[in-house]
């Protein structure tokens, strides 16, 4: 069985270089969000603890199997470790096989910003210049990077509220050729804003953006808003937008839109890319990507790096599945020596 560690992905992401990665990772999301009905899916299973949630995630189709163990600890940083954390598997339909494990804390920011980037694509204006980020932890910096590869970014306009995060996402930024706008709070930052992402970090119902502040149609793409009683949009801008979610019985209760009564009407990530639904900023003012993360997501991530890492000749073969040659006498790896 394949094992990928955080320097295999590392390992991967320099010899490809970040930018190609997030393109081919921004065409295996879109090719699975296409096959949408060949998934066989569920709203992931959560339990909630004191001060966070730990969340399991399963997808499958005809090919691969998959599922990411993941948590949400906002707290955590002030104990030195990450807010999210995360591992994931690859399995074979088929047989139900373990084709790979893989670190996933890198790879889920890779594939959350990979989907703020698909979703810009199509929703956002053509020429969005001006990118705010509202939280500079840990996503903050991919969130550019997948950006950039899609629009020709001149401006990020940013602010967090602990200094030392607003630091070291300037100090990370500054060799990337872009302006770069500390801002001294959420209202400044969102000014001439194209794309708005907010990755804040709070188990609260927070009031990052309030619908005052949007003086311009723009595209919001909220991210911190992922788990039932932590949301950081003000209602009304809320029921102000026209709304995007990844798969709404997930969303409903997870969401920006768990504040909404249930009749409100959202459109799936899967209509848009399937252009089934034709949805453009330019065309219909503010537009609301609800993002909570949905488990395709870490199956398109998984699949690809699966298929580089074989190519590249990345990771580790590891012995977590019997090998023997009779798969009846399993009982002959505790009889026969140990080397
Ligand atoms: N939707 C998705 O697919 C997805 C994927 C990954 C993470 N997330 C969510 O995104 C958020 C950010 O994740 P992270 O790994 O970067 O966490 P992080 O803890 O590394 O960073 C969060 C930052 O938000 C800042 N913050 C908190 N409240 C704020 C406020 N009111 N205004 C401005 N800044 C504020 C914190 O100081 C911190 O620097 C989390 O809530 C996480 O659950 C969502």
């Amino acid at each position: 069985m394949l094992v990928l560690e955080i320097r295999d992905i590392r390992k991967l992401s320099k010899q490809i270089g970040y930018k190609e990665f997030f393109v081919k990772l921004i065409c295996t999301l879109e090719e699975d969000y296409k096959n949408w009905e060949s998934f066989d899916k569920c709203a992931r299973l959560a339990n909630h603890v004191d001060g966070g949630v730990i969340e399991l995630m399963p997808i499958s189709n005809e090919e691969f199997y998959s599922f990411k163990y993941v948590n949400g600890h906002p707290q955590n940083p002030k104990q030195n470790k990450f807010t999210v954390m995360a591992t994931g598997q690859l399995s074979l339909t088929s047989t139900g096989e373990p084709l790979m494990f893989s670190e996933m804390t890198l790879l889920t920011a890779f594939r959350t910003a990979g989907m703020s980037a698909m979703m810009a694509k199509y929703l956002a204006k053509k020429d969005s210049k001006v990118l705010t980020l509202i939280g500079t932890g840990s996503q903050s910096e991919f969130q550019y990077l997948a950006f950039s590869c899609i629009f020709n970014l001149e401006e990020i306009r940013f602010y967090d509220t602990d200094p030392k995060a607003m630091e070291k996402f300037q100090k990370n930024m500054s060799k990337f050729d872009i302006k770069l706008s500390p801002c001294k709070n959420s209202h400044e930052a969102v000014q001439t804003a194209d794309i708005i992402t907010t990755c804040t970090a709070d188990k609260n119902y927070q009031t990052v953006l309030t619908k005052e502040m949007i003086k311009k149609d723009v595209f919001i793409n909220a991210l911190g808003g992922d788990c039932p009683g932590k949301t950081e949009l003000e209602k009304s801008l809320v029921k102000a937008c026209t709304i995007v979610v990844e798969y709404l019985p997930q969303s409903r209760v997870e969401g920006e839109i768990q504040q909404l009564e249930k009749d409100f009407i959202c459109t799936e990530v899967h209509e848009i890319i399937k252009k089934q639904k034709k949805l453009n900023v330019s065309t219909h003012g503010t537009i609301l990507y609800d993002s909570v993360g949905f488990a395709l997501e870490d199956y398109s991530v998984l699949r690809l790096v699966y298929e580089l890492a074989k190519k590249n000749n990345i990771g580790q073969d590891m012995d977590l599945i019997p090998k023997i040659s009779d798969v009846k006498d399993l009982f002959s790896l505790l009889d026969n020596e140990v080397e």
